[in-house]
């Protein structure tokens, strides 16, 4: 058989670290251990039903059997636009400031693609949720790190970027509340990000993943409430998290104009839109009542609570998380965060991710999931007590 060399687009492309994790995970529950899995970030509860229904019915109408419009239904556009105004009190153009994705993930790729030529700069979170690297990767474009360090409560110092690689910037992505550190961002840090993104003409791309998850009665910011922000950014927002729709793949990016204009244009060559009866239902859920919402981030809290709790009694030193579903966990003195993720899972069979999965600076860090439920918690501390004892 022949083999087609693959594109040298694809043969820059990062390892997909959550799929190396789950091989790994997989062989090790083949050979028969009981294994809890806190490594991954799969929202565990099901969509609201109120959501589902929306979907149900509108897939009974013929209008959404047909190709949808190219940029998304209006209709969607505008409740997108509605939510902002009735959760941030932000006004969004829904003809101009809102593009429609089937999901962050690919909205994230997508706008590297937009934005960046071979030889520009991208600035990254380290540690950071990798899906950043691979649109950055596949222009051909450079990639900085912005370390994010517990000293700076998990927030990028600029004051560390050099003048040559603010020059060669031309996007820089954040994410707050964050993957993996859980830290949340404050309205004085989003005012710097704004000054030093206009001084050097750099996009701002904001991943709200986890905008609903916001702990100890603080709603976390959304960059779009900053004055300026639409000036120098976007915001990326999936329905992943917020409504345990991960599967359903619905996600939206608003903000700056020309951005929106240029994620419409490679949309209208990558895809023709998303399922119709998929759009309604996710203008249900946006315009519907948020008690949905509500309730989930009282469950992930109840269940930090616990974890987090649980740990500090056996001994370990952690966190609490302000938002987003991960714990950050410090390993052990003595430790790698590689060593202490495979004795962890070797010795007890817990599974949680590695840090230097997430960039280099998640050294010394493990991540775990609150995307689980209490028992399962509950089990876990057991086992990291067990592991801290043997
Ligand atoms: C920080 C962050 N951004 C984006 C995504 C991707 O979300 P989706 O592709 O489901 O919209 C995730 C998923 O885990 C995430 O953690």
């Amino acid at each position: 058989m022949k083999q087609f060399p693959q594109s040298k687009a694809l043969q820059r492309l990062p390892d997909q670290f959550f799929a190396t994790l789950v091989n790994k995970l997989n062989a090790f529950e083949t050979k028969g251990h009981d294994v809890l899995n806190l490594g991954q970030g799969n929202p565990d509860q099901p969509t609201p039903g109120h959501i589902v229904k929306s979907l149900q019915e509108a897939a009974e109408k013929p209008v959404y059997h047909k190709y949808p419009p190219f940029h998304g239904f209006d209709f969607l556009k505008k409740s997108v636009a509605e939510y902002y105004k009735n959760e941030y009190d932000v006004d969004l153009d829904p003809n101009t400031e809102v593009a429609i994705m089937p999901g962050s993930k690919t909205g994230l790729v997508e706008l590297s693609q937009c934005l960046l030529d071979p030889g520009d700069v991208a600035l990254v979170p380290d540690p950071g949720y990798p899906d950043y690297w691979s649109g950055i990767e596949m222009v051909g474009a450079t990639m900085k790190s912005m370390p994010l360090l517990a000293e700076n409560q998990f927030l990028p110092d600029y004051d560390q970027i050099d003048e040559d690689t603010w020059n060669k910037a031309k996007m820089m992505f954040l994410n707050y509340p964050n993957n993996p550190t859980g830290a949340v961002a404050d309205a004085s840090f989003f005012e710097k990000t704004i000054a030093e993104a206009d001084k050097h003409d750099v996009c701002v791309v904001h991943d709200f993943a986890y905008g609903a998850i916001g702990f100890d009665g603080e709603k976390p910011l959304s960059f779009m409430q900053m004055e300026g922000a639409k000036e120098v950014g976007v915001e990326v927002y999936t329905m992943s998290k917020t409504y345990n729709m991960a599967g359903w793949r619905m996600a939206f990016v608003v903000g700056n104009p020309s951005v929106i204009n240029a994620l419409e244009l490679i949309q209208d060559h990558y895809f023709c839109s998303i399922f119709g009866a998929l759009q309604e239902a996710s203008s249900t859920a946006l315009l519907s009542s948020q008690k949905c919402v509500k309730d989930l981030r009282d469950t992930y809290e109840t269940r930090r609570d616990l974890l987090v709790g649980g740990l500090e009694a056996a001994g370990y030193n952690v966190q609490p998380c302000k938002g987003s579903f991960f714990v950050w966990l410090k390993v052990p003195e003595g430790y790698t965060s590689q060593k202490f993720a495979d004795d962890l899972l070797e010795s007890t069979g817990l599974f949680v991710a590695p840090g230097i999965g997430f960039g280099d600076h998640g050294e010394g860090y493990v991540r775990i999931g609150l995307n689980n439920s209490n028992e399962t918690l509950e089990d876990a501390v057991e086992r990291f007590k067990q592991f801290a004892n043997s």
